[in-house]
């Protein structure tokens, strides 16, 4: 079944002139019906740069919103629209416009983990992987870091320096407690500890490295270390599971699943292309204003 399902979909992408973009935490088989797959940031730098006509985002929300933003004359079609971001949603326009008043001559840094109308009010995006960066670039005491508490932490630690963070938090990366990791260090004293930095900083600290999701794939693939405790939504540890049989991948905890990631299936990208339904536009209004701190962030790292 699911081989006709992936027979018809390579057909109607040909048809349609599509492309596939899948992110990192996305079902196994969607990974691989994929024409690109990798973190946010390289999805990004993928959406901006393809010359297909459509793009079938398998993502949450916010990642089909920045790939219409990048690509305003491609249609977006995200294949199930209750895929969102619970921590994208923590924060509106009306709230940062307030947060902005309330800490006058701020920049302002925004996750990409975000809403359009968000960005829209931001000076500079960052993803996961280069926002230790991003704020860096910065020459201002004044910085407020948002919708992501835990990210903005790590940025403080690693630059020792102060941010105004909004108190946002993703609850997938909120299951990995500190405790935990403790747990498994002591039961695998062997393995290295490699943590998203959407961790609670409990967590971060019990980390050997603080990476984005193709951060820590990376990191395995250059490293000699054959034992890993991974902390990051668990997809991460099944795709190292298979791309290296020989080596030997922890979860932190096997409740870290992203939900909303698990909703776009196959069945719902055949139908999404079937229909050409579930486009993701941006109003124009908005997606000029929310272009500049992505293109900004693009353009620097
Ligand atoms: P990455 O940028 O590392 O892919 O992370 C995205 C995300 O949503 C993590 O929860
Ligand atoms: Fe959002 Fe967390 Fe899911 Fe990433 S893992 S998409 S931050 S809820």
């Amino acid at each position: 079944m699911s081989r006709e399902i992936i027979e018809k979909i390579k057909e109607l992408k040909k048809q349609r002139n599509a492309v596939i973009l899948v992110h990192n935490y996305q079902r196994r088989e969607v990974q691989d019906i994929a024409d690109f797959s990798g973190d946010s940031l390289e999805l990004s730098r993928k959406a901006s740069g393809t010359d297909a006509d459509v793009i079938v985002f398998c993502g949450v929300h916010f990642m089909a919103e920045t790939a219409s933003i990048l690509s305003p004359d491609k249609k977006v079609l995200l294949p199930d629209l209750e895929s969102g971001c619970p921590m994208a949603d923590m924060i509106n326009r009306q709230q940062l416009i307030q947060f902005k008043k309330d800490n006058p001559g701020a920049t302002v840094v925004t996750y990409i983990n975000s809403t359009a109308e968000v960005k829209a009010e931001t000076d500079i995006c960052c993803t996961s992987s280069n926002a230790v960066n991003v704020v860096r670039s910065i020459d201002n005491d004044k910085i407020i870091f948002c919708p992501d508490r835990n990210l903005g932490l790590y940025v403080e630690k690693v630059l020792n320096k102060k941010l105004i963070l909004w108190q946002g938090f993703c609850p997938t990366h909120m299951r990995m407690l500190p405790e935990y990791v403790i747990e498994k260090k002591h039961k695998y004293p062997k393995a290295l500890v490699l943590v998203h930095p959407e961790c609670q900083p409990e967590t971060v600290a019990l980390a050997d490295h603080v990476l984005s999701t193709t951060g820590i794939m990376n990191y395995v693939a250059g490293s000699g270390h054959n034992e890993f405790i991974i902390g990051t939504e668990n997809e991460i540890t099944f795709i190292l599971r298979k791309k290296y049989p020989d080596k030997i991948f922890h979860t932190v905890t096997d409740i870290a699943v992203c939900p909303n990631m698990k909703k776009n299936t196959l069945e719902k990208v055949l139908w999404t292309l079937q229909e050409m339904k579930n486009e993701i536009k941006v109003p124009e209004e908005i997606r000029v204003l929310a272009y500049k701190p992505i293109r900004k962030m693009l353009d620097i790292y």
